[in-house]
Order: C-alpha cells, then sequence, then structure tokens
C-alpha cells in the first residue's frame, strides 16, 4: 500500500479497537473459569481469533453473539485434548500464554505459528515452567512445540527477562497447580493477568519492593465467570497520537483508551517531547484504568529515554521513532535488546527504514539514536516492513508527513488493528 502526504492534519473522535493483551487474556481466563463471561468490545484481529480457535479447539463453547462474546467456562480442569495441532499464526503472546496453560493439563499438545513466529524464543517460557516439572519434546527452542501434559509442583520462580507473556505464562500455569507457587519479576511488566485474575476470584496477591514484585499464587481454587469489557487500546491509539502530533492542524480525541500504569511509558515520552496531551476523565472499570485522550498538532523537542521506561513502552518505539524524526533534535532510546526479538528484528528495521527516509539513525549495542533531517524529500522509497504489523503502522504515520511511502506486506495489520486504515483515512488520513 501507499502512504500519501496529508494536508490539513487528522482529525475528530476516533474510535479505537479493544486493547489485543487484554482481549487474549478475556478468552483464556472465563474458559477456565466456572459458568458463563460475556467479552464486550474484544478486539477481533487475527491474534486474538487464534487464541479463541484455540479454546475452542480445546473443548470451550465460545459463541459471537453481536460482537459481544459468551463464554462457557466449565473449570480449571475442563479443557480437552485439542483433535489436532493447534495454530497460533503470528502470535506471541497466544503462543506464551497457551504454553503456560498446557503444561499443566492431563494431556499432550502440539502448538505452531506462521515463519515469523516460529523464529522467536521459546526456551523463556520452557524454562521457567521446567522448574515446576513442565515437560516440553523440542530441542530446537522454537515452534513448532510439543508440550507434555502433566501434574506441575508448586514453585518459586524468579523472571530475569522483562516480559508480561513469560509472567503470564507462569501465573497460568500455577493456578492449577497445587500449593502456593511465587513468581518474583525483576521488572515492571503488563499486568492484565493480574487484575483479571483478581476478578475472577483468583487466591493471588501481590508484593511490591522497589521495582521487585513478587506475585502469589495459591493453585487448584476454582474461578468464578465475569463480564469483561474490553478497554481501548494504548498501543493502537499511540499511531494517531503520533499522528495528529505531527501533522499541522490535526486535533483528535479518543475515548477509553487502557492506560495502565504498567503500559503508559509512550504518554510519558510524548509528554516529555513536548506533545500536547490532554488525559481526561480518569476511571477504572473491569480492574483496568481507562482516560479519554486529546491530542493537538505539537513542534516536538528531542529526549532521551533510560532502559527503565522501555518496560513500559517497549511495543510503542516503532512509533516513538516516527515522533523523534520531526522532533526539533536528537532522540537518544536506551536499553532497547527486547526489540529484536519482536514480531520482526524492529531494532533494525527502525534503523533501516529511517535511513531509507533520509532520516539519519544509528544503532549502537541496545541503543537507538536519530537525528532528524532537516527536510524530508518525498520519493518512492520502499518501507521494509518483515509482516510486522506494528512496523508497517508507523510507517505509513511517516507517510503522512514525507509522502510516497509505499508500505509492504501490509496484511500483517490485521494481526493487531483490522481497520486501520478506514479509521485513518476516515480522520484525514490518505493511506491507499
Ligand atoms: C504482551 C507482552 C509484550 C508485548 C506484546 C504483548 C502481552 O511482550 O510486546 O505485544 O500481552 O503480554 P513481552 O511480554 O514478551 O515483552
Amino acid at each position: 500500500m501507499i502512504s500519501n502526504k496529508i494536508s490539513s492534519g487528522i482529525n475528530g473522535n476516533i474510535k479505537i479497537p479493544g486493547d489485543k493483551s487484554i482481549s487474549h487474556r478475556s478468552i483464556i481466563i472465563p474458559s477456565i473459569s466456572n459458568g458463563i463471561s460475556e467479552v464486550n468490545n474484544i478486539l477481533m484481529s487475527d491474534d486474538v481469533l487464534h487464541t479463541m480457535n484455540a479454546l475452542k479447539a480445546l473443548g470451550v463453547k465460545i459463541i459471537n453473539e453481536n460482537n459481544k462474546l459468551l463464554i462457557y467456562g466449565k473449570g480449571l480442569n475442563s479443557l480437552t485434548k485439542a483433535p489436532q495441532n493447534i495454530y497460533l499464526g503470528n502470535s506471541g503472546t497466544s503462543a506464551r500464554l497457551l504454553t503456560g496453560l498446557l503444561a499443566s493439563q492431563s494431556f499432550n499438545s502440539t502448538i505452531e505459528g506462521d515463519k515469523s513466529l516460529s523464529l522467536r524464543p521459546m526456551n523463556r517460557i520452557m524454562d521457567p515452567l521446567k522448574i515446576m516439572g513442565g515437560k516440553f519434546n523440542n530441542t530446537s527452542g522454537r515452534l513448532p512445540l510439543k508440550i507434555i501434559g502433566k501434574k506441575l509442583k508448586n514453585s518459586n520462580i524468579d523472571i530475569e527477562i522483562p516480559s508480561a507473556q513469560i509472567k503470564s505464562g507462569l501465573i497460568l500455569a500455577a493456578i492449577n497447580t497445587e500449593g502456593v507457587s511465587k513468581i518474583i519479576e525483576k521488572n515492571i511488566t503488563r499486568d492484565h493477568t493480574e487484575n483479571m485474575l483478581k476478578s475472577f476470584g483468583a487466591e493471588i496477591s501481590i508484593e511490591k519492593k522497589g521495582q521487585e514484585t513478587s506475585i502469589m499464587i495459591n493453585g487448584k481454587k476454582e474461578l468464578k465467570s465475569n463480564n469483561i469489557n474490553v478497554p481501548s487500546d494504548l498501543s493502537s491509539s499511540a499511531f494517531f497520537i503520533v499522528a495528529a502530533l505531527i501533522n499541522k492542524g490535526s486535533k483528535i480525541c479518543m475515548q477509553n483508551i487502557n492506560i495502565n500504569p504498567t503500559r503508559d511509558g509512550i504518554l510519558i515520552a510524548l509528554k516529555k517531547m513536548g506533545g500536547k496531551i490532554e488525559i481526561k476523565n480518569r476511571r477504572t472499570f473491569s480492574g483496568e484504568t481507562v482516560a479519554d485522550l486529546e491530542v493537538e498538532h505539537t513542534e516536538l523537542k528531542g529526549c532521551e529515554l533510560d532502559s527503565e521506561i522501555a518496560k513500559l513502552m517497549i511495543d510503542e518505539y516503532p512509533i516513538l521513532s516516527i515522533a523523534a524524526a520531526f522532533a526539533n533534535g536528537p532522540s537518544l532510546f536506551k536499553g532497547l535488546g527486547e526489540l529484536k526479538v519482536k514480531e520482526s528484528d524492529r531494532l533494525e528495521l527502525i534503523r533501516l527504514n529511517l535511513l531509507r527516509c533520509g532520516c539519519e539513525c544509528e544503532v549502537k549495542n541496545d541503543d537507538l539514536l536519530i537525528k532528524p533531517s532537516k527536510v524530508y524529500l518525498p520519493k518512492n522509497f520502499k518501507i521494509r516492513t518483515d509482516f510486522d504489523h506494528r512496523i508497517a503502522m508507523s510507517f505509513a504515520i511517516m507517510g503522512s508527513k514525507i509522502g510516497n511511502l509505499i508500505i509492504e506486506d501490509t496484511e500483517s495489520i490485521n494481526t493487531s488493528f483490522p481497520n486501520f486504515n478506514n479509521i485513518f483515512n476516515s480522520t484525514g488520513g490518505k493511506f491507499l
């Protein structure tokens, strides 16, 4: 697809779809609880559909009634063996969370994924599960992965890598394991699994000591069904926030955006760059903090971000880099090693594509330095995405400023934001 320059900014009230992380959990947790859960505003993207089809294959009745999901949970031990391998497409969240969920079942499962997912590391979830007695038939540390379902033993586990996917996989294993398991994370990561499990009656308690969080789970306690309203996705809204900040004449509003403090680094970063972002009507629903955002065009400043904030906004560096490319000075983003093992090597694709657009950019170890150019001349540049949705959408926003960017493999956008083009174009964008 081609992203064209826009003339009078983006404007209006924008409805952002449901949060991807919470949507995955809104299928998995009701599926192992007791009773019917109603889920509203779930994200119907390819990644989430893979989680839904996986749970259906594991015997759970799930009905889609006018965009409201009804999930008929029958308890912690109600899942049944899938008739064939479970295909998870591009979805790392499905792969890591389901590995934890399936490790404690009484049957074996095999999960597999597309080309990109099959290159991503799975040892990060298999290794800590092995401490609990988890068993896998796999030597590559990658998908396909055969999970030998068995009774696990409650354990204390330290997580070294900052990853909510690892933490959540372990919590899902611990919830079906007799006794108290303790999961200790050294870094703050998104806590949607803990929030939702609490609202389903799980015996889970959390202790914080500085940066360290201990999560205690008393397993084998049945969960009660609950209704969920999935808030709108901050990560998806970030493309519109940056589009509005960098394009003159823009003013947008977005309602019900999830601003969970374990996820709101992008707002902190853009505000540090001077972005006019107003956060209004803060409130809590379904255990999550949401607010309405109002954003206006701003001349941004460059900024330096340390590695601590990376954990609060790991998915937002592609779009933050576009903001940095239009700031009035250089930006330095530190500690981005985890970007190398996402849907693509995002650190390399940000560098390569910014250079193609004429923006000076350097990666040193795990740090990214961006030096904005004085002028970006529109040419027919090709943007390589390696089928990564966030790279594709970020450079679509770049195109709204410099024009004529040919973005490759844009089907990937369906993994997290199926209606992105239409919504962007209805606000003034020209992504065709
Ligand atoms: C996610 C956690 C993050 C994030 C991913 C979604 C989740 O991955 O990048 O898009 O829903 O738990 P890591 O936990 O591996 O950093």
